[in-house]
């Protein structure tokens, strides 16, 4: 194993910060190259093929250019998707995010549970057998949040967001049969934890949130567990498209100690 060799943290956009920043906490010193593909985001509007053929090309690109140690896919819409499909091409260890279906379950007092995730991840079959598997006996309530996507990304660039579109995605769930029961909400989208504060404000103190970043560093953690690591240069956020939003993200980015920007 290279010793410079980066690990991949991919998502439409700055969600995957979410999970990075967990993975910092557990492995600080290994090189990470975060690529956020913003010429394709959102994702969570586009067809299953469209965001199979983006993530699988844009996968496979990185992969040989990169030569990485290991690709992190840090978005819920990708991974219930496209998962299978780039481990079955590529031979580089993936890890994916999972919708944290299962802790929200075991921690469920009233047995109603919110998932809020983009309207592609909350039809996949892989959220139906999460449930089947981990909330039997309980009622999962599951809402398409696609304005809290451009929220994260204002948020991150600085700019004020209207405080309404929290309002409206606790309305997404709250307003359905039951809704008014959930205790615990699933942030089925790895941009969601970067509004973890507002969307408290929004839901009100009697519900918790859970998301899949702390399990997703725990297992990049084992997984690189004993490989030599050492850092070239400062860590790299690539994107795919140059555009305006880049140097408005620089501040974010470097307090995610991604201090170099370049463009795919
Ligand atoms: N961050 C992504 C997720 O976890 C998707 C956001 C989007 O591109 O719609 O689902």
């Amino acid at each position: 194993m290279d010793a410079h060799a980066p690990l991949i943290m991919f998502d439409s956009g700055v969600g995957g910060l979410s999970v990075l920043a967990e993975v910092r906490r557990s492995c600080p010193d290994v090189p990470v190259i975060y690529c956020a593909d913003n010429a394709g985001l959102p994702y969570g509007t586009k067809t299953e093929a469209e965001v199979a053929a983006r993530v699988c090309g844009l996968l496979g690109r990185l992969a040989e250019r990169y030569h990485p140690r290991l690709i992190c896919i840090a978005c819920n819409t990708a991974s219930t998707i496209a998962l299978a499909m780039v481990r079955d091409v590529l031979n580089v260890p993936i890890v994916g995010t999972v919708p944290a279906i299962k802790p929200a379950a075991e921690q469920s007092q009233s047995g109603t549970i919110g998932l809020l995730g983009t309207a592609a991840t909350i039809r996949q079959g892989y959220v139906d057998r999460l449930e089947a598997e981990f909330a039997q006996g309980k009622r999962l309530l599951r809402a398409a949040a696609p304005e809290l996507v451009g929220a994260a990304e204002a948020k991150l660039r600085g700019e004020a967001v209207d405080p309404a579109v929290y309002h409206r995605a606790a309305a997404s769930l709250r307003d359905q049969p039951g809704g008014a029961e959930i205790d615990m909400v699933v942030l089925a989208c790895t941009h969601f934890p970067l509004v973890e504060e507002e969307l408290t404000a929004a839901f009100g103190p009697t519900v918790r949130f859970v998301h899949g970043a702390q399990g997703i560093a725990r297992r990049v953690a084992h997984l690189l567990d004993g490989q030599p690591v050492q850092r070239r240069e400062p860590d790299l956020a690539l994107f795919t498209r140059d555009g305006a939003e880049l140097p408005a993200l620089a501040p974010a980015l470097r307090r995610y100690r991604l201090d170099r920007i370049g463009v795919l």
